[in-house]
């Protein structure tokens, strides 16, 4: 942001106010002195012509008798014009008859052209002007007067009026100067601090400054009361955009306070649900496995096969349990960053597949990714429930081919883990990461539905998105992203 600099108003103010009166001062003084220059030369040239006239007329008898001293003596009354430095009587052929000059110097003048026709002609040169006139006598030339006056006053006058020009164009300087201090505290400095209090408020953003309000009643004290006016509307807006905005963080703190608390109830009682749930069912797992071992021999094979039921049945429900205490561990276990090699956690998952069960034909086709950013023990845990779905779920084809690699999305890497088993309308995909949600029944497939629940909080905890991609029938594919990692 420019400075603002206290002076420069005041400069400007000074140096218009000077330019202005210098330009009229020069032009007023130009103008008056041309008109005075010219009205001078004319004044001249009439003085020197009623001379001429008496002149003339004086001397007719003189020319007539002819009497040179007569002549001169009509000249020398010249003496008292102080302009006119020569003079003289000419005889018609251009003769002097008399001649009359001030001073010696003004000797060395010559005869001057004689005019044709005319009875009076004059020429302004710039050191003199010469007037010349017919001496006539009933209508016959007895011959010319001619008078030679300088022009040197003329310039005397010149170099008064410059001085004095130039005097008046000094005082008229100084007077400015005065004068224009004498505005600085009217109009310069209130803008002044107009203009600083504006920077500074842009500055430290600090709207509770106001510029000082001027005392005239002027365009400056409109722009400053604006100026204040337009501060106090920040201001105020500000205020309640604060108050807006602790209010809304002060209810954002309280939900959240809420909320955690409340999920920390829910999870601490679900936790609690499925712990306390596993003692009866285990009691009841081992009283009927002691019942036939011990009175299996006794009881008839309806009997055996009913409690067998019982047997398959609180084993699923030992797996439930199982499954609810994972999904509920996953969301409240802490989590380790640290770089993540997918590919090698997918291939000890395929190993152990294949080694638990060697007879069934599954190709599995890892391919080197991406290495990942995350929690080594959660992201095992997806792995381990999606090649597991795909192991399940292609368990009713002859052969399968199970696939794990990367591809690019947005810009980032998606993960993914492909199988050509059963499919399911993708239409319903979304469904599928909601607890106990299932698209096939258990007669079908064995299995709770808490798996793809379980993957999503651990996607989401990594700051990433899970979706599917399948067709029924023909397969289907898991793609997962990990925040964190891009
Ligand atoms: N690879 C897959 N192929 C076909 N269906 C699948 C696949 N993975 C998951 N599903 C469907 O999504 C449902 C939910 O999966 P999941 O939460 O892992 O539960 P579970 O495996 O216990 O049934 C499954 O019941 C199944 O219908
Ligand atoms: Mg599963």
């Amino acid at each position: 942001m420019p400075k603002v600099h206290g002076n420069s108003i005041l400069t400007k103010l000074t140096t218009m106010n000077m330019l202005v009166s210098g330009v009229a001062l020069l032009l007023a003084s130009t103008g008056f002195f041309v008109y005075d220059q010219l009205n001078f030369r004319d004044s001249l040239v009439r003085t020197l012509s009623a001379q001429a006239q008496i002149i003339g007329s004086n001397s007719v008898s003189a020319l007539l008798f002819n009497d040179p001293q007569a002549a001169a003596a009509t000249l020398s009354a010249l003496r008292s014009s102080i302009h006119v430095g020569s003079a003289g009587i000419l005889t018609p052929d251009g003769r002097f008859f008399a001649r009359y000059e001030r001073t010696p110097a003004d000797r060395s003048f010559g005869v001057p052209t004689m005019p044709t026709g005319q009875v009076e002609t004059y020429s302004i040169g710039r050191l003199h002007v010469i007037l010349m006139r017919q001496i006539l006598s009933d209508g016959k030339l007895l011959g010319f007067v001619f008078l030679r006056a300088d022009l040197q006053e003329a310039s005397q006058r010149l170099r008064r009026y410059a001085l004095i020009a130039a005097a008046v164009l000094l005082i008229s300087f100084l007077l400015t100067m005065i004068l224009t201090s004498r505005f600085r505290r009217s109009v310069a400095e209130p803008i002044v601090h107009l203009a600083e209090t504006a920077q500074t408020v842009s500055r430290d953003q600090n709207y509770s400054l106001r510029a000082m309000p001027s005392p005239e009643h002027d365009e400056i004290s409109v722009l400053i009361s604006a100026f204040n006016e337009m501060l106090s509307q920040i201001q105020q807006r500000d205020t309640a955009l604060q108050g807006a905005r602790n209010e809304l963080e002060q209810r954002v703190i309280e939900r959240t306070r809420e909320l955690v608390s409340a999920n920390r109830e829910l999870e601490a009682f679900s936790y609690s649900v499925s712990h306390d749930l596993r003692g009866p069912i285990d009691a009841l797992n081992g009283f009927t496995y002691v019942l036939l071992r011990q009175y299996g021999e006794k009881l008839d094979p309806a009997a055996r096969e009913l409690i067998e039921h019982i047997r398959a049945s609180s084993r699923r429900m030992v797996e439930l349990i199982e499954d609810l205490l994972k999904l509920s561990r996953v969301t409240t276990a802490s989590m380790k960053q640290t770089n993540v090699d997918l590919s090698a956690i997918a291939r000890s998952i395929a190993d152990e597949l294949c080694r638990l069960d060697p007879a069934r034909p599954v190709r599995f086709e890892i391919r080197e990714v991406p290495p990942a950013q995350g929690d080594d023990r959660l992201l095992r845990i997806v792995l381990e429930n999606l090649l597991r779905n795909s192991w399940k779920y292609t368990s009713r084809h002859p052969r399968a081919c199970i696939e794990f690699g990367s591809t690019p999305s947005n810009g980032s890497v998606a993960y993914f883990v492909r199988d050509d088993g059963v499919g399911f309308d993708s239409n319903r995909a979304h469904k599928l990461f909601e607890p106990f949600q299932r698209m096939h029944s258990s007669e079908e497939f064995p299995g709770s539905g808490i798996g793809l629940a379980t993957v999503q909080r651990i996607i989401h905890r990594h700051g990433g998105k899970i979706w599917a991609d399948a067709e029924k029938g023909r397969g289907a594919t898991f793609y997962f992203t990990l925040g964190l990692s891009g």
